[in-house]
Protein backbone atom coordinates (compact mmCIF):
# COMPACT_ATOMS: atom_id res chain seq x y z
CA UNK A 1 0.00 0.00 0.00
CA UNK A 2 1.02 3.60 -1.00
CA UNK A 3 -0.13 5.30 1.64
CA UNK A 4 2.41 7.07 3.97
CA UNK A 5 4.90 9.93 3.66
CA UNK A 6 6.63 9.67 6.91
CA UNK A 7 9.76 9.86 7.29
CA UNK A 8 11.92 8.03 9.71
CA UNK A 9 13.76 11.50 11.06
CA UNK A 10 11.37 13.50 12.59
CA UNK A 11 11.10 16.84 10.83
CA UNK A 12 11.70 19.99 12.54
CA UNK A 13 8.61 21.96 14.13
CA UNK A 14 8.38 25.02 11.66
CA UNK A 15 8.28 28.39 12.93
CA UNK A 16 4.26 29.49 12.77
CA UNK A 17 2.96 32.59 11.89
CA UNK A 18 0.71 34.12 14.91
CA UNK A 19 -2.38 35.25 12.51
CA UNK A 20 -3.86 33.31 9.71
CA UNK A 21 -6.69 34.07 7.08
CA UNK A 22 -10.20 32.34 7.55
CA UNK A 23 -13.30 32.31 6.32
CA UNK A 24 -15.26 33.04 9.33
CA UNK A 25 -19.04 33.92 10.26
CA UNK A 26 -20.36 35.29 13.77
CA UNK A 27 -24.15 34.57 12.64
CA UNK A 28 -26.13 31.74 11.26
CA UNK A 29 -26.73 33.09 7.69
CA UNK A 30 -26.64 32.24 3.76
CA UNK A 31 -23.10 31.70 2.25
CA UNK A 32 -22.52 35.49 1.94
CA UNK A 33 -22.62 36.07 5.56
CA UNK A 34 -18.34 34.56 5.50
CA UNK A 35 -15.95 37.00 5.20
CA UNK A 36 -12.51 36.62 5.29
CA UNK A 37 -11.08 37.77 8.40
CA UNK A 38 -7.53 37.65 10.02
CA UNK A 39 -7.61 35.67 13.30
CA UNK A 40 -5.06 34.18 15.64
CA UNK A 41 -3.94 30.00 14.98
CA UNK A 42 -6.23 27.45 16.45
CA UNK A 43 -4.31 25.44 19.46
CA UNK A 44 -4.43 21.74 18.87
CA UNK A 45 -5.99 19.84 22.33
CA UNK A 46 -5.47 16.18 23.46
CA UNK A 47 -5.50 13.79 20.76
CA UNK A 48 -5.95 16.68 17.88
CA UNK A 49 -3.20 18.36 15.60
CA UNK A 50 -2.57 21.44 13.96
CA UNK A 51 -2.58 21.23 10.22
CA UNK A 52 -1.00 24.14 7.46
CA UNK A 53 -4.00 23.73 5.12
CA UNK A 54 -3.48 22.99 1.64
CA UNK A 55 -6.84 22.62 0.50
CA UNK A 56 -10.15 22.17 2.12
CA UNK A 57 -13.43 20.42 0.93
CA UNK A 58 -17.06 22.35 -0.03
CA UNK A 59 -19.71 20.36 0.97
CA UNK A 60 -23.45 20.53 2.54
CA UNK A 61 -22.87 20.30 6.32
CA UNK A 62 -20.97 22.96 5.85
CA UNK A 63 -23.55 24.84 4.37
CA UNK A 64 -26.29 23.44 7.05
CA UNK A 65 -23.51 24.83 9.67
CA UNK A 66 -23.43 28.39 7.57
CA UNK A 67 -27.34 28.29 7.75
CA UNK A 68 -27.57 27.23 10.68
CA UNK A 69 -30.72 25.04 9.02
CA UNK A 70 -32.22 23.14 9.57
CA UNK A 71 -32.45 24.45 13.13
CA UNK A 72 -32.09 20.85 14.44
CA UNK A 73 -28.56 21.56 13.70
CA UNK A 74 -28.21 23.83 15.98
CA UNK A 75 -29.17 21.95 18.87
CA UNK A 76 -27.24 18.92 17.81
CA UNK A 77 -23.87 20.85 19.62
CA UNK A 78 -22.98 23.43 17.13
CA UNK A 79 -24.48 26.49 19.01
CA UNK A 80 -27.93 27.27 19.34
CA UNK A 81 -27.87 31.00 18.86
CA UNK A 82 -24.84 31.30 16.74
CA UNK A 83 -21.60 29.15 15.74
CA UNK A 84 -19.65 27.84 18.23
CA UNK A 85 -17.11 27.09 15.59
CA UNK A 86 -16.81 30.64 13.96
CA UNK A 87 -14.23 29.25 11.33
CA UNK A 88 -16.13 27.28 8.32
CA UNK A 89 -15.07 24.05 6.72
CA UNK A 90 -14.61 20.78 7.49
CA UNK A 91 -13.10 18.13 4.87
CA UNK A 92 -9.14 19.07 4.73
CA UNK A 93 -6.02 18.12 3.58
CA UNK A 94 -2.74 19.70 4.77
CA UNK A 95 0.72 19.07 6.16
CA UNK A 96 0.83 18.24 10.53
CA UNK A 97 2.90 21.31 11.82
CA UNK A 98 2.03 20.72 15.65
CA UNK A 99 0.99 18.01 17.56
CA UNK A 100 -1.54 17.88 20.78
CA UNK A 101 -0.53 16.00 23.61
CA UNK A 102 -1.28 12.04 23.37
CA UNK A 103 -0.73 11.81 19.68
CA UNK A 104 1.06 9.20 18.64
CA UNK A 105 -0.34 8.21 14.88
CA UNK A 106 1.37 11.08 13.12
CA UNK A 107 4.39 13.35 13.28
CA UNK A 108 5.62 16.85 12.28
CA UNK A 109 5.42 17.20 8.53
CA UNK A 110 3.10 14.42 7.55
CA UNK A 111 0.89 14.74 4.84
CA UNK A 112 -2.51 14.26 5.32
CA UNK A 113 -6.55 14.14 5.30
CA UNK A 114 -9.55 14.12 6.77
CA UNK A 115 -12.04 15.64 8.55
CA UNK A 116 -11.39 19.35 10.67
CA UNK A 117 -12.56 21.68 12.30
CA UNK A 118 -12.59 24.99 10.73
CA UNK A 119 -10.58 24.34 7.32
CA UNK A 120 -10.80 27.53 5.26
CA UNK A 121 -8.18 28.28 6.67
CA UNK A 122 -4.28 28.68 6.48
CA UNK A 123 -4.59 26.29 10.04
CA UNK A 124 -6.76 24.02 11.36
CA UNK A 125 -7.69 21.58 13.91
CA UNK A 126 -8.30 18.06 13.11
CA UNK A 127 -8.50 14.70 15.71
CA UNK A 128 -5.68 12.28 15.14
CA UNK A 129 -8.74 9.85 15.33
CA UNK A 130 -10.20 11.32 12.04
CA UNK A 131 -7.23 11.44 9.86
CA UNK A 132 -5.21 8.94 7.57
CA UNK A 133 -2.08 9.69 5.68
CA UNK A 134 -2.60 11.38 1.79
CA UNK A 135 -1.35 8.57 -0.61
CA UNK A 136 1.58 9.43 -2.84
CA UNK A 137 -0.20 10.67 -6.57
CA UNK A 138 -2.95 11.82 -5.19
CA UNK A 139 -2.96 15.94 -4.42
CA UNK A 140 -4.30 17.93 -1.62
CA UNK A 141 -7.43 19.28 -3.63
CA UNK A 142 -8.53 15.39 -4.49
CA UNK A 143 -7.76 14.52 -0.89
CA UNK A 144 -9.90 17.26 0.21
CA UNK A 145 -13.11 15.93 -1.65
CA UNK A 146 -13.22 12.88 -0.59
CA UNK A 147 -13.02 12.60 3.69
CA UNK A 148 -17.03 13.53 4.65
CA UNK A 149 -18.73 12.27 0.73
CA UNK A 150 -16.33 9.06 0.05
CA UNK A 151 -17.31 8.27 3.87
CA UNK A 152 -21.16 8.93 3.92
CA UNK A 153 -20.94 6.99 0.62
CA UNK A 154 -19.07 3.62 1.88
CA UNK A 155 -20.63 3.39 5.05
CA UNK A 156 -24.10 3.88 3.52
CA UNK A 157 -23.32 0.52 1.46
CA UNK A 158 -20.83 -1.44 2.67
CA UNK A 159 -22.44 -1.09 6.53
CA UNK A 160 -26.03 -0.04 5.95
CA UNK A 161 -26.81 -1.61 2.47
CA UNK A 162 -24.16 -4.59 2.39
CA UNK A 163 -24.34 -4.28 -1.34
CA UNK A 164 -22.71 -7.73 -2.84
CA UNK A 165 -21.62 -8.40 -5.98
CA UNK A 166 -24.13 -8.69 -8.87
CA UNK A 167 -27.17 -6.47 -7.26
CA UNK A 168 -28.59 -3.59 -8.83
CA UNK A 169 -27.95 -0.44 -6.65
CA UNK A 170 -29.91 3.00 -7.19
CA UNK A 171 -28.45 5.89 -6.54
CA UNK A 172 -30.85 8.85 -6.00
CA UNK A 173 -28.63 12.26 -6.50
CA UNK A 174 -25.88 10.26 -8.30
CA UNK A 175 -24.30 13.44 -9.17
CA UNK A 176 -23.93 15.27 -6.08
CA UNK A 177 -20.87 14.66 -3.31
CA UNK A 178 -22.07 12.03 -1.92
CA UNK A 179 -23.74 10.17 -4.84
CA UNK A 180 -20.65 10.36 -7.16
CA UNK A 181 -18.39 8.60 -4.30
CA UNK A 182 -21.88 6.27 -4.07
CA UNK A 183 -21.78 5.52 -7.60
CA UNK A 184 -18.37 4.70 -7.94
CA UNK A 185 -17.92 2.72 -4.85
CA UNK A 186 -21.03 0.41 -5.72
CA UNK A 187 -19.68 -0.57 -8.93
CA UNK A 188 -16.65 -1.32 -7.25
CA UNK A 189 -18.40 -3.10 -4.94
CA UNK A 190 -19.69 -5.43 -8.01
CA UNK A 191 -23.42 -3.61 -8.12
CA UNK A 192 -25.15 -2.90 -11.38
CA UNK A 193 -25.50 0.99 -10.77
CA UNK A 194 -28.38 3.65 -12.00
CA UNK A 195 -28.30 6.86 -10.79
CA UNK A 196 -31.01 10.09 -10.73
CA UNK A 197 -29.76 12.61 -11.68
CA UNK A 198 -30.61 15.97 -13.65
CA UNK A 199 -29.80 15.72 -16.93
CA UNK A 200 -27.03 18.43 -17.46
CA UNK A 201 -24.90 15.97 -15.51
CA UNK A 202 -25.95 12.72 -17.28
CA UNK A 203 -22.63 12.11 -19.01
CA UNK A 204 -20.71 13.07 -15.72
CA UNK A 205 -22.58 10.02 -13.70
CA UNK A 206 -22.04 7.76 -16.79
CA UNK A 207 -18.50 8.54 -16.52
CA UNK A 208 -18.44 7.35 -12.86
CA UNK A 209 -19.75 3.56 -13.63
CA UNK A 210 -23.51 3.87 -13.45
CA UNK A 211 -25.05 1.20 -16.13
CA UNK A 212 -28.11 3.72 -16.56
CA UNK A 213 -28.76 7.51 -15.46
CA UNK A 214 -32.16 8.48 -14.78
CA UNK A 215 -33.34 12.42 -15.55
CA UNK A 216 -35.09 12.92 -12.54
CA UNK A 217 -37.10 15.94 -13.96
CA UNK A 218 -38.60 13.50 -16.98
CA UNK A 219 -38.61 10.25 -16.03
CA UNK A 220 -39.76 8.52 -12.27
CA UNK A 221 -37.17 6.14 -11.49
CA UNK A 222 -39.61 4.76 -8.57
CA UNK A 223 -42.74 4.00 -10.32
CA UNK A 224 -41.72 0.40 -10.13
CA UNK A 225 -40.87 -0.78 -13.51
CA UNK A 226 -37.65 -1.51 -12.70
CA UNK A 227 -36.81 -2.72 -8.98
CA UNK A 228 -33.76 -2.82 -6.83
CA UNK A 229 -32.10 -4.71 -4.41
CA UNK A 230 -30.47 -1.41 -2.23
CA UNK A 231 -31.59 2.05 -2.49
CA UNK A 232 -29.22 4.86 -1.40
CA UNK A 233 -31.25 8.19 -0.89
CA UNK A 234 -29.27 11.15 -0.98
CA UNK A 235 -31.76 13.95 -2.81
CA UNK A 236 -35.70 14.38 -3.95
CA UNK A 237 -36.77 13.62 -0.62
CA UNK A 238 -39.25 11.31 -1.74
CA UNK A 239 -41.95 9.87 0.54
CA UNK A 240 -40.90 6.43 1.93
CA UNK A 241 -44.39 4.87 -0.20
CA UNK A 242 -43.15 5.72 -3.53
CA UNK A 243 -39.14 4.27 -2.57
CA UNK A 244 -40.59 1.14 -1.29
CA UNK A 245 -42.29 0.78 -4.45
CA UNK A 246 -38.97 0.14 -6.58
CA UNK A 247 -37.09 -1.71 -3.81
CA UNK A 248 -37.45 -6.02 -4.68
CA UNK A 249 -39.73 -7.49 -2.07
CA UNK A 250 -36.30 -8.22 0.51
CA UNK A 251 -34.31 -5.14 -0.83
CA UNK A 252 -32.90 -1.77 1.37
CA UNK A 253 -33.33 1.44 1.66
CA UNK A 254 -30.44 3.90 2.92
CA UNK A 255 -31.89 7.19 3.96
CA UNK A 256 -28.83 9.27 4.06
CA UNK A 257 -30.15 13.18 3.40
CA UNK A 258 -32.12 15.22 0.83
CA UNK A 259 -32.59 18.98 1.06
CA UNK A 260 -35.56 21.09 0.83
CA UNK A 261 -36.92 19.94 4.20
CA UNK A 262 -38.66 22.13 6.98
CA UNK A 263 -36.41 24.91 8.73
CA UNK A 264 -36.97 22.88 11.63
CA UNK A 265 -36.40 19.27 11.30
CA UNK A 266 -35.17 19.25 7.60
CA UNK A 267 -37.66 16.68 6.91
CA UNK A 268 -36.08 14.28 9.19
CA UNK A 269 -39.68 12.76 10.07
CA UNK A 270 -38.84 10.26 6.54
CA UNK A 271 -35.75 8.71 9.22
CA UNK A 272 -37.75 8.31 11.92
CA UNK A 273 -40.53 6.60 10.44
CA UNK A 274 -38.54 4.37 8.25
CA UNK A 275 -37.00 1.84 11.31
CA UNK A 276 -40.57 1.22 12.49
CA UNK A 277 -42.43 0.62 8.95
CA UNK A 278 -39.87 -1.99 8.34
CA UNK A 279 -40.75 -4.02 11.59
CA UNK A 280 -44.16 -4.19 9.28
CA UNK A 281 -42.83 -5.42 6.06
CA UNK A 282 -40.10 -7.74 4.49
CA UNK A 283 -38.19 -4.63 3.11
CA UNK A 284 -35.92 -2.84 5.60
CA UNK A 285 -35.47 0.67 5.43
CA UNK A 286 -33.05 2.62 8.11
CA UNK A 287 -31.98 5.86 8.43
CA UNK A 288 -28.47 6.59 8.36
CA UNK A 289 -25.76 8.46 9.50
CA UNK A 290 -22.09 8.37 9.46
CA UNK A 291 -19.33 7.99 12.14
CA UNK A 292 -16.36 9.87 11.23
CA UNK A 293 -13.53 6.96 11.34
CA UNK A 294 -10.32 7.82 10.34
CA UNK A 295 -10.08 3.76 9.67
CA UNK A 296 -12.76 4.26 7.15
CA UNK A 297 -10.68 7.14 5.73
CA UNK A 298 -7.38 4.72 5.77
CA UNK A 299 -9.52 2.41 3.20
CA UNK A 300 -11.21 5.20 1.21
CA UNK A 301 -7.31 6.36 0.90
CA UNK A 302 -6.30 2.99 -0.05
CA UNK A 303 -9.53 3.10 -2.93
CA UNK A 304 -7.84 6.32 -4.26
CA UNK A 305 -3.94 5.18 -4.74
CA UNK A 306 -5.47 1.42 -6.49
CA UNK A 307 -7.19 3.88 -8.73
CA UNK A 308 -10.55 2.21 -7.46
CA UNK A 309 -12.30 5.47 -6.75
CA UNK A 310 -11.88 9.07 -7.82
CA UNK A 311 -12.14 12.33 -6.36
CA UNK A 312 -14.54 14.27 -8.89
CA UNK A 313 -13.50 17.50 -8.75
CA UNK A 314 -15.68 20.30 -10.45
CA UNK A 315 -13.58 22.79 -9.72
CA UNK A 316 -10.91 24.08 -7.31
CA UNK A 317 -11.30 27.72 -6.19
CA UNK A 318 -9.53 30.47 -3.94
CA UNK A 319 -10.14 30.76 -0.16
CA UNK A 320 -11.52 34.24 -0.91
CA UNK A 321 -14.27 32.60 -3.26
CA UNK A 322 -15.18 29.50 -0.99
CA UNK A 323 -18.38 31.43 0.12
CA UNK A 324 -19.48 31.88 -3.49
CA UNK A 325 -18.64 28.63 -4.43
CA UNK A 326 -20.95 26.78 -0.99
CA UNK A 327 -23.85 29.02 -2.45
CA UNK A 328 -22.56 27.04 -6.14
CA UNK A 329 -23.19 24.19 -4.10
CA UNK A 330 -26.56 24.74 -2.60
CA UNK A 331 -27.97 25.75 -5.65
CA UNK A 332 -27.20 22.28 -7.74
CA UNK A 333 -24.11 24.31 -9.86
CA UNK A 334 -21.97 21.58 -9.31
CA UNK A 335 -20.68 18.29 -10.42
CA UNK A 336 -19.62 16.19 -7.74
CA UNK A 337 -17.71 18.12 -5.80
CA UNK A 338 -15.91 21.37 -5.43
CA UNK A 339 -12.87 22.20 -3.56
CA UNK A 340 -11.06 25.18 -1.97
CA UNK A 341 -7.41 25.94 -2.56
CA UNK A 342 -5.59 26.95 0.34
CA UNK A 343 -2.16 27.35 0.38
CA UNK A 344 -0.67 29.46 -1.93
N1 LIG B 1 -26.59 11.09 6.83
C1 LIG B 1 -25.36 11.53 6.75
O1 LIG B 1 -24.47 11.14 7.51
C2 LIG B 1 -25.03 12.51 5.65
C3 LIG B 1 -23.70 12.75 5.30
C4 LIG B 1 -23.44 13.62 4.24
C5 LIG B 1 -24.49 14.27 3.59
N2 LIG B 1 -25.76 14.04 4.02
C6 LIG B 1 -26.91 14.68 3.35
O2 LIG B 1 -27.08 14.00 2.10
C7 LIG B 1 -27.61 14.89 1.13
C8 LIG B 1 -26.72 14.88 -0.11
O3 LIG B 1 -25.47 15.43 0.22
P1 LIG B 1 -24.45 15.82 -0.94
O4 LIG B 1 -23.25 16.36 -0.27
O5 LIG B 1 -24.31 14.72 -1.88
O6 LIG B 1 -25.27 17.03 -1.63
P2 LIG B 1 -25.09 17.63 -3.11
O7 LIG B 1 -23.66 17.52 -3.52
O8 LIG B 1 -25.72 18.96 -3.08
O9 LIG B 1 -25.95 16.66 -4.05
C9 LIG B 1 -27.35 16.66 -4.06
C10 LIG B 1 -27.81 15.73 -5.14
O10 LIG B 1 -29.25 15.64 -5.13
C11 LIG B 1 -29.68 15.63 -6.48
N3 LIG B 1 -31.10 15.97 -6.60
C12 LIG B 1 -31.67 17.20 -6.51
N4 LIG B 1 -33.01 17.08 -6.71
C13 LIG B 1 -33.26 15.76 -6.92
C14 LIG B 1 -34.42 15.00 -7.19
N5 LIG B 1 -35.62 15.58 -7.27
N6 LIG B 1 -34.31 13.66 -7.35
C15 LIG B 1 -33.10 13.05 -7.26
N7 LIG B 1 -31.96 13.71 -7.01
C16 LIG B 1 -32.03 15.05 -6.84
C17 LIG B 1 -28.75 16.58 -7.19
O11 LIG B 1 -28.80 16.35 -8.59
P3 LIG B 1 -28.49 17.52 -9.66
O12 LIG B 1 -27.37 18.35 -9.07
O13 LIG B 1 -28.07 16.76 -10.88
O14 LIG B 1 -29.76 18.31 -9.80
C18 LIG B 1 -27.42 16.14 -6.56
O15 LIG B 1 -26.93 14.99 -7.22
C19 LIG B 1 -27.69 16.27 1.82
O16 LIG B 1 -28.99 16.46 2.30
C20 LIG B 1 -26.72 16.14 2.97
O17 LIG B 1 -27.03 17.01 4.02
C21 LIG B 1 -26.06 13.18 5.02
Amino acid sequence: MTTTTTSNQPAATPQLPETMRAVAHDEYGAPETLEMRTMPLPAPGEGEVLLAVEAAGIDRGTWHLTTGLPYAVRVAGFGVRRPKQPVAGMDVAGTVVALGPGVTRFAVGDTVFGIGSGSWADYAVAKAAKLAHRPAGITAEQAAAVPISGLTALQALRDAAKVQPGQRVLVLGASGGVGSFAVQIAAHLGAIVSGVASAAKADFVRSLGAADVIDYAREDALDGSVRYDVIIDTGGRNPLRRLRRALTPKGTLVIVGGEDGNRITGGFGRQLRAPLLSLFVSQRMTPFVSKERGGDIEVLAGMLAAGHVRAAVDRVVPLDQAATALADLAEGRVRGKAVVRVAA
